[in-house]
Formats: structure tokens, sequence, C-alpha cells
């Protein structure tokens, strides 16, 4: 029987939040930070916070995080931010492949692939997004998307390198729509992604993985979506942009933890 490892809950601030509204924000989790000592905890702030969030940041136990990150190291890429750059700041994760750069920037697995193996050789801990649309769930196509999408994106991976990624299951439907997968329907497809995982690099990899749900995820469902076996924390968007919500969720998630102790 799989142990469950503690939860790993990052925030996702996608396009929210100036300088000042970090550091109230911040301070406010760094205020709770010693009493959710349980949970690994990250916040993903816009990059143009991301210094000033790692001076906030700076000796406590929650850990930053970055949205986006090209695949060359500098060069002549006007708009492009590198591993390197991200490093430098601070960050020790970057989010790829999320559902918004999929839909609004053309990211794609081939993308994503390339940003997975820049993350890394740059010492970052790549959040990888996966995940189907409506149209794709209602024709029963979540399966193969999402295998296909572990197929590409992670193609190429030792694994040695494999180990060091995280995976997020975010069905689009979800994300941002107030729409959660039920806890059943999030399983599902996080029980089929390590049991790919399995096949691939073997159980003890695919038991070690950390999968995350991301979708919708509040203080009200945190419990119930942890519970599930295959759910090892969330990526919150939303709930992420007030310091009371993320709290509550990272509580619930404890709670849902400490039970299957
Ligand atoms: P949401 O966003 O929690 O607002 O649905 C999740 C995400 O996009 O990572």
């Amino acid at each position: 029987m799989r142990h469950k490892k503690p939860p790993f809950i990052a925030g996702n601030w996608k396009m929210h939040m100036t300088i000042p509204e970090t550091r109230s924000l911040l301070s406010a989790l760094v205020k709770a930070g010693p009493d959710l000592p349980e949970a690994q905890l990250v916040v993903i702030p816009p990059f143009t916070a991301l210094s000033e969030a790692a001076k906030l940041l700076l000796d406590t136990l929650i850990q930053l995080g970055a949205q986006n990150l090209f695949w060359e190291e500098k060069g002549a890429y006007t708009g492009e931010i590198s591993g390197p750059m991200l490093s430098d700041t601070g960050c020790r994760y970057v989010v790829i492949g999320h559902s918004e750069r999929r839909q609004y920037f053309d990211e794609t697995d081939g993308s994503v692939n390339k940003k997975i193996f820049a993350a890394l050789k740059s010492g970052l801990i790549p959040i990888v997004c996966i995940g189907e649309t409506l149209e794709e769930r209602e024709a029963k196509q979540t399966i193969p998307k999402v295998e296909s999408q572990l197929r590409q994106g992670l193609s190429g991976l030792s694994a040695a390198q494999f180990s060091e990624i995280i995976l997020a299951y975010e069905p689009i439907w979800a994300i941002g729509t107030g729409r959660t997968a039920t806890p059943a329907q999030a399983e599902e497809v996080q029980a089929f992604i390590r049991a790919k995982l399995a096949e691939k690099h073997g159980n003890e990899a695919a038991s070690c993985a950390i999968i995350i749900y991301g979708g919708s995820v509040k203080p009200a469902n945190s419990y119930s979506l942890f519970k599930e076996k295959n759910i090892d924390g969330f990526l919150v968007g939303g709930a992420s942009l007030e310091a009371e919500s993320f709290i509550q969720i990272t509580k619930e998630a404890i709670r849902a933890y400490k039970e299957e102790q």
C-alpha cells in the first residue's frame, strides 16, 4: 500500500498581484507557515513580483516558483525569461504547460518537453500540467488525451530526471469555473497517470512521484480531494490569491493527511 506524502500545495497567482499586494499576501502566509509544518507550500507569483517574494520568503519554509520559462539560456528572445534567470531570482519550481499557456500562447507538448529539460538543467523542479477539455471529456477522450500529453511531454526523460518532476492533472473545464472534478473523477485520472509512470519507470518511481490536482480547489473540497489515494496536493489558482482560503485549503489537506497516518 502506497503511503501518502505530506500535502504539496502550490498557489498559482497567474496575472495577479502587484508588489504591495505581494507583500501583504506573503506576510499573512509567512505568519501562518509555522502552524502548517506538515505541508510543503509553494507560491507562484508573476515574474514582476518574484524578487520581492524571494526576499520575503527568505528563512521561511515556503518556496518560490515561476509560471513559465523559455528553453534557451540566454539570447535575443525579447520578452522571454530563462531557467538560469529564475534560479538566480530564488525560484525552486516552475510551472510548465499550464492549459492557459497551451490555449492562448500556443504551448504544445513539444515545447513543454523542451522546457522540462531546460528547467532541470537550471536546477528547477518542473510542475508539468496536463488535462482534457470539456469536449474531450464528453467524447470519452480524457484518458487518450492525458496519455498522449504524458508520452510527448515527458519524452526522453531518464528515470532520474523523471523523479525530479511534479505532475499536475488539471481538467480544463474545472479551471477557474468553480466546477471542480469530483474526488472520484480526479482520482480516476490521477491513478491512470501513476499507472502509466509505473509502466515506464517502475513501481517504486511511480509511487514516489508527486501528482497534484488543479481546478477550482477550495477550502470546501480540499479535504475530500486529498483523501483520494493518488492526489498528493494541489495547484490552486483563484483561491490562492487570499491568504485565508489558501491557508484553509492547506489545513484541510493536512487534516486528511493526518487521518492516513
Ligand atoms: P483555479 O485555477 O484554482 O482558479 O481553478 C487552477 C489553475 O489554473 O492552476
